[in-house]
């Protein structure tokens, strides 16, 4: 049987930002995952980072290459019926995002652990966790045909929307928001120069589309698709010949039909599970909350979910009066869901106005009449900016 203080289940941005922080503290963690390194390392996602993340990560210490690569970028452009408006985040909020992809952000969190030397065990199976309610929670997991035991103060359910944590916890103890959209996103990654300079959020008559980029060297690219489609279905020929006509413009003509490197389809949903802590097991990015991408907020709230944990742990450790301990934890889930349900908001806004959605012709002129009310107020620019630059953590 093995002792630490905070297991950590999962090592994706989550898990490994919090080991991160809480070693960084001097708090112990060890860090358990289901998949291989090579297989987290490569997983392809997002890539917009608020200011706020950024400066998480700067105190994680993780932010070298993040501050020589990532791309820093002061607008972005919203594209509907041929017409292109640019909302001028810099000028609106003072403030800018950068592009940098998660991909990148994963490695260099892996990097930092391996530097520490802190643990970490890929490829676990049949993780389980006993005892969360009381003060010395367990967790058991096979590894190479052999169970270990590992015994703790916290578990951290790090492990994303299908991991273990959250189903681990009693049904009656938790509340359920959910709504899933009529469509997905399919995604091409391809190395070829942004044709862009900015990011572009396209609703057109075919649907919507995105053109993002993750370097000076290579696109990322989005099509609203329809849920039963399969990416073989879509040919690199087909998705540009599409991507062009949904874009409408110069941005999109001027994409030259590149080869993709990824194509993958995701499902858009809106998810949050209340409240985030069950006794001592805490829930944080994905485990307790999905957003739909078009708000680019999925990665920067599991960062300030990791931000709150990281403090409440902190607290909890550094209080020597058993109550006031306690007390440090008891902020953590109202402090993030705080937050998340703003953020969820947003991500529910912008795919509202940008997607094609089935039916309703009264909806469908609302969205019109809301993008025209965007592209003339002032007002209305300086709320998709404060949102999409993020709020304060
Ligand atoms: N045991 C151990 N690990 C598990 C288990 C399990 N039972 N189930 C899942 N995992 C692992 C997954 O393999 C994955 O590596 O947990 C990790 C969860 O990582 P993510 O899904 O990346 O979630 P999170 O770290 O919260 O990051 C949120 O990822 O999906 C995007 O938009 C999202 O950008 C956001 C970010
Ligand atoms: C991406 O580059 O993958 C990306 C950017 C912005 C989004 C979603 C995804 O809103």
């Amino acid at each position: 049987m093995v002792r630490t203080q905070v297991v950590i289940v999962g090592a994706g941005p989550a898990g490994l930002l919090l080991g991160q922080l809480l070693h960084k503290a001097g708090i112990d963690t060890l860090l358990i995952e289901r998949r291989s390194a090579e297989y987290v390392a490569s997983r392809i996602r997002a890539g917009v980072l608020e200011p706020g993340t950024v400066e998480v990560l700067e105190l994680a210490g993780v932010a070298n290459r993040l501050q020589t690569e990532g791309l820093v970028h002061e607008g972005v452009e919203i594209g509907f019926r041929g017409h292109r408006h640019r909302i001028a985040l810099k000028e609106l909020t003072g403030k800018s995002v950068t592009v940098y992809g998660q991909t990148e952000v994963t490695r260099d969190l892996m990097d930092a652990r391996a530097e520490l030397g802190a643990p970490t065990v890929y490829e676990v199976d049949d993780v389980t966790l006993h005892d969360i309610a009381g003060p010395a929670p367990r967790v058991t997991y096979r590894l190479g045909g052999v169970t270990h035991e590992v015994v703790c103060d916290f578990i951290a359910g790090c492990d994303g929307f299908h991991g273990v944590s959250r189903r681990s916890i009693p049904d009656s103890a938790l509340s359920v928001y959910e709504k899933v959209y009529p469509f997905g996103w399919l995604g091409v990654l391809a190395d070829v120069p942004p044709p862009w300079t900015e990011l572009i959020y396209a609703a057109s008559e075919q649907g919507f589309a995105l053109a993002s980029m993750r370097s000076p060297t290579r696109v990322r690219c989005y099509l609203q698709c329809s849920l039963d489609d399969r990416p073989e279905q879509w040919s690199d020929e087909r998705f540009w010949t599409e991507f062009r006509r949904r874009m409408g413009d110069d941005a999109g003509a001027r994409t030259p039909v590149a080869p993709s490197i990824e194509k993958s389809i995701a499902p858009l949903r809106s998810y949050v599970v209340e409240p985030m802590r069950f006794g001592r097991l805490f829930l944080a990015g994905d485990a307790a909350h999905i957003v739909p991408p078009t708000g680019a907020k999925g990665l920067n709230l599991a960062v300030s979910d990791v931000f709150y944990l990281y403090e409440a742990l902190r607290g909890f450790y550094r209080e020597s009066d058993g109550d006031l301990a306690e007390r440090a934890l008891d902020g953590y889930s109202p402090r993030c869901l705080r937050r998340i349900w703003r953020a969820e908001r947003f991500s529910w806004w912008m795919t509202r106005q940008l997607h094609r959605f089935p039916g309703d012709a009264f909806d469908s002129r609302l969205q019109q009449t809301e993008l025209e009310y965007l592209f003339e107020s002032r007002a209305a620019q300086a709320g998709l900016a404060e949102n999409y630059v993020g709020l304060p953590l």
